[in-house]
């Protein structure tokens, strides 16, 4: 070797490639204020809308009279329904495959329905001219409760359905039910559980919630009548798709629609849909020949904009008497407020709830799901989670805890007796899955060891007896969670988003002087996307990761994806990128060998460059091969050296994990204290240890908040309760527990680079945890199932139900 040649592992280290903690690219504009996001586009002439708001949850509007908004100086047009129905825009699709009113059109079905638009010079003028648009509403009965809203007396919700028998994903039985989704064997579950030495039976909820992103949703969307093209700015979690809607809709050719995703303040499922804003935005921006903005306030964000969870899962459990678990069966009433607008693959009206089965070998289990309409704002989008995958893993994680009291057993024992082996993969599940891999006892006993799991135990015993002494009034709660996420959607054959197959892409350009571009089909809200996989490429291509731009969000630029959510940018984008960087070596290996006047097969890869086999003196690295590929002349080569990669994944990836929450309650106040929090994540070749740690911490939060204390409630009049910061829990430093992270890596087997997602596990994860621990800390004086979120007042109330207050 040339003595002035680092050896390689220098050399790779160089290029903070995969495994390397480098530091976040994004940070420095976010730290500084220089990022970009929707409401930071500021355009000449631009106008703003904003909504007149439905006070009322269920309403048939009488009429709407707009003079006096439209007389106010600055006014430009107030938007209703009848503007909107001649160009057929007062309604539009969901995701779901149902239809949602984009302005009310003659009723509204929850507080908050967008009702009219106003459009004026200034956000205040646009503010103050809603307060002047006249709305007489008639009061109609309101239903709140899922189960109530299938009564046969109760009100009809949506009466353009009348009639309908046939929803998007077969019968509707009801005028308030939208769907029954159903899954495995119900005969031979039925079965099982009817001769089970053990049953046990309980209704979990897992409570109305919101994504809550700090920065709310909005676009700015801009009409050049002279060249015929649509651009709209805004907070989107999948601009090609939107595209795509778009141009459907709107009838205005694909082409000449620019959708741009600009930095993007989180989103966690909140950013995926289609709201009316954007709809209303862009026909203003059409009509008043200028561009239009809107950017929805806090409570707009939280009382209307996609919610989620809301799943009344009702759990029947079986297991032989020493605890090895027989059957499952699992009845979901899904509430999905006024219009189905789930954010779920076609195919899946319940997401991927049909993963209920969680980290277990369950031999056979039926699930049913049950969709109904209700006077609640629409959404049940994945709040980060992998569709519908974080009430899953609750349901199981709560089932197997109340199963292990039925047993009298030690719950963590039951999931080791009960994990899938390690032997077992590729495993089949009950209810259709095939987990790619896993190795769940090795990361369960890695976790009970290092939070001394039997140590802990024995404290909580001692503290029963000082309770029940009278020498304290606090309670020691131990929350177990072993979770399976399956993530990365999706398999093209399977899973679609209105039709669009969920592949995903990477287009790369290596540039003359040996740095390079890389744009993706995916957009980043925070997790860092511009350093890890500018990572990947280093260590694919051998270019160090600092001289690799990546970019997102632009469709004119961007090659076609499905976007960011559900942890599917590492196992789906993440893998593209790796394919794309692998043509763009072979190419780079072609010119190698011609340069060094060898047969193709006569070079070998070493990190940064091809060299000649036996002889690793003569060599060329990636810069001198990049060089080449633009300024020789290469027979039967292209100049140049670009690569495009559309992935379809074979299966989704399958990241798991082992959390352990410790918490101290008060019995009297209902106060809490997490004194510990676990965290052991698996997801396969991890890219970025701190980027993945960071992840980690807030998901976690994030876990933390939903079960704690954050929920969007309705009064029975269908008024939001929790449409402001004050009432919607938001954990601040204050709040946030410590984290200590935790890995074991078991690589995907079909993944190029062996990755699984990770952002969605700590929330899936998380939620079970801290909600166990509560549960556990209970258990001894009698209780099996309490509804989240676990606030003080709820604590409180338990403990006094339980008698603990003397
Ligand atoms: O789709 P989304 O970006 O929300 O989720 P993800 O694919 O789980 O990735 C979240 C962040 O963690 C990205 O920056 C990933 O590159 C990083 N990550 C990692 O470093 N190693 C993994 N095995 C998985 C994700």
């Amino acid at each position: 070797m040339n003595e002035m040649t680092p050896p390689n592992t220098e050399r790779a280290a160089a290029l903070k490639g995969l495994g390397s903690s480098r530091k976040r690219v994004e940070d420095a504009r976010f730290t500084q204020g220089k990022g970009n996001y929707v409401d930071d586009i500021k355009m000449p002439g631009m106008l703003f809308g904003d909504f007149v708001r439905s006070p009322y949850a269920h309403a048939r509007i009488t009429s709407i009279n707009a003079d006096k908004a439209k007389a106010l100086p600055g006014v430009i047009a107030v938007l209703t329904a009848a503007d909107l129905a001649p160009l057929n825009l007062h309604w539009m699709p969901t995701l779901a495959g149902d239809v949602q009113m984009v302005l009310a059109d003659g009723k509204v079905l929850f507080q908050g329905q967008e009702v009219a638009f106003v459009v004026a010079e200034n956000r205040y003028i646009a503010a103050d001219a809603v307060e002047l648009v006249e709305v007489d509403y008639e009061e109609l009965p309101v239903v709140v409760d899922p189960f109530a809203a299938e009564a046969p007396d109760a009100p009809v919700l949506r009466e353009d359905l009348a009639g309908k028998t046939e929803g998007a994903h077969g019968p509707r039985r009801h005028h308030n039910h939208i769907f029954t989704w159903e899954q495995g064997d119900r005969d031979a579950t039925e079965k099982v559980l009817g001769s089970a030495d053990v049953v046990a039976e309980e209704m979990v909820y897992y409570h109305r919630t919101h994504p809550c992103p700090l920065e709310t949703c909005g676009c700015v969307a801009s009409m050049d009548k002279v060249n015929g093209k649509l651009t709209v700015w805004g907070t989107f979690q999948a601009p090609h798709a939107v595209r795509t809607v778009a141009s459907l809709i709107s009838g205005i050719a694909e082409h000449n629609i620019r959708i741009v995703s600009p930095d993007i303040g989180g989103g966690f499922g909140n950013k995926v849909g289609v709201y009316p804003g954007y709809i209303c935005a862009i026909v203003a921006s059409i009509v008043t020949g200028v561009p239009v903005k809107w950017v929805e306030d806090r409570m707009e964000n939280l009382m209307a904009t996609a919610f989620a969870r809301d799943y009344w899962m009702k759990g029947r459990i079986s297991a032989t008497r020493d605890g090895k678990i027989t059957g499952l069966s699992c009845h979901v009433t899904a509430d999905h407020g006024a219009f189905d607008a789930c954010a779920d693959p076609t195919k899946f009206p319940a997401g991927f709830f049909n993963i209920c089965t969680g980290s277990y070998d369950i031999p056979v289990a039926h699930l049913a799901v049950d969709g109904v309409y209700t006077n609640k704002a629409p959404g049940g989008v994945a709040y980060r989670c992998s569709f519908r995958v974080t009430e899953a893993a609750y349901f199981i994680e709560r089932m197997i805890e109340v199963l292990a009291i039925k047993l009298g057993m030690d719950a963590a024992e039951l999931r080791r007796k009960n994990f899938i082996r390690k032997d077992q993969f590729p495993y089949h599940s009950a209810l259709g899955w095939e987990y790619d891999s896993g190795d769940y006892h090795t990361a369960w006993d890695k976790a009970l060891k290092a939070v001394d799991y039997d140590g802990l135990r024995r404290e909580q015993v001692q503290r029963i007896e000082n309770f029940k002494a009278g020498k304290t009034r606090k309670l020691l709660g131990i929350g177990l969670t072993h979770f399976t996420e399956i993530v990365g959607a999706g398999p093209v054959k399977n899973c679609d988003i209105l039709g669009l197959g969920m592949f995903d892409s990477c287009e790369i350009r290596i540039h003359p002087t040996g740095s390079a571009i890389a744009r993706l089909g995916t957009i980043s809200q925070g997790q860092g996307h511009a350093t890890t996989f500018a990572q990947i490429l280093a260590s694919e291509i051998g270019i160090p990761a600092d001289d690799i731009t990546v970019e997102e969000g632009d469709t004119d630029t961007a090659p076609y994806g499905l976007g960011t959510y559900g942890s599917r940018s590492t196992p789906v984008a993440g893998a593209a990128t790796a394919m794309a960087g692998r043509k763009i070596r072979a190419k780079a290996q072609m010119i190698a060998a011609y340069l060094l006047e060898v047969h193709d097969d006569d070079v070998e890869w070493d990190v940064d460059r091809f060299a000649v086999k036996g002889a690793p003196e003569r060599f060329k690295t990636m810069k001198e091969i990049a060089f080449a590929a633009y300024n020789q002349a290469i027979p039967g080569l292209e100049p140049g050296l670009e690569a495009v990669s559309y992935y379809d994944p074979p299966n989704m990836t399958y990241p798991f994990g082992a959390y352990i929450c410790v918490m101290e309650i008060d019995v009297d106040t209902g106060e809490h204290e997490i004194r510990q929090f676990y965290a052991l994540d698996d997801c396969g070749t991890r890219i970025n240890p701190m980027i993945i740690e960071g992840q980690i911490h807030g998901g976690a939060t994030e876990g933390y908040a939903i079960a704690m204390g954050q929920e969007i409630a309705y009064d029975d009049m269908g008024n939001v309760k929790t449409g402001t910061l004050m009432d919607f829990f938001l954990p601040t430093a204050w709040e946030t527990p410590h984290y200590t992270t935790d890995f074991t890596v078991t690589p995907s087997p079909h993944h190029p680079i062996g990755a699984k997602g990770v952002g969605e596990s700590p929330n899936v994860g998380s939620v079970p945890a801290f909600s166990n621990a509560v549960h556990d800390a209970f258990r001894a004086f009698g209780l099996t199932q309490t509804h989240m979120p676990h606030d003080h007042w709820r604590i409180w109330k338990t403990a006094y139900e339980l008698g603990l207050h003397g």
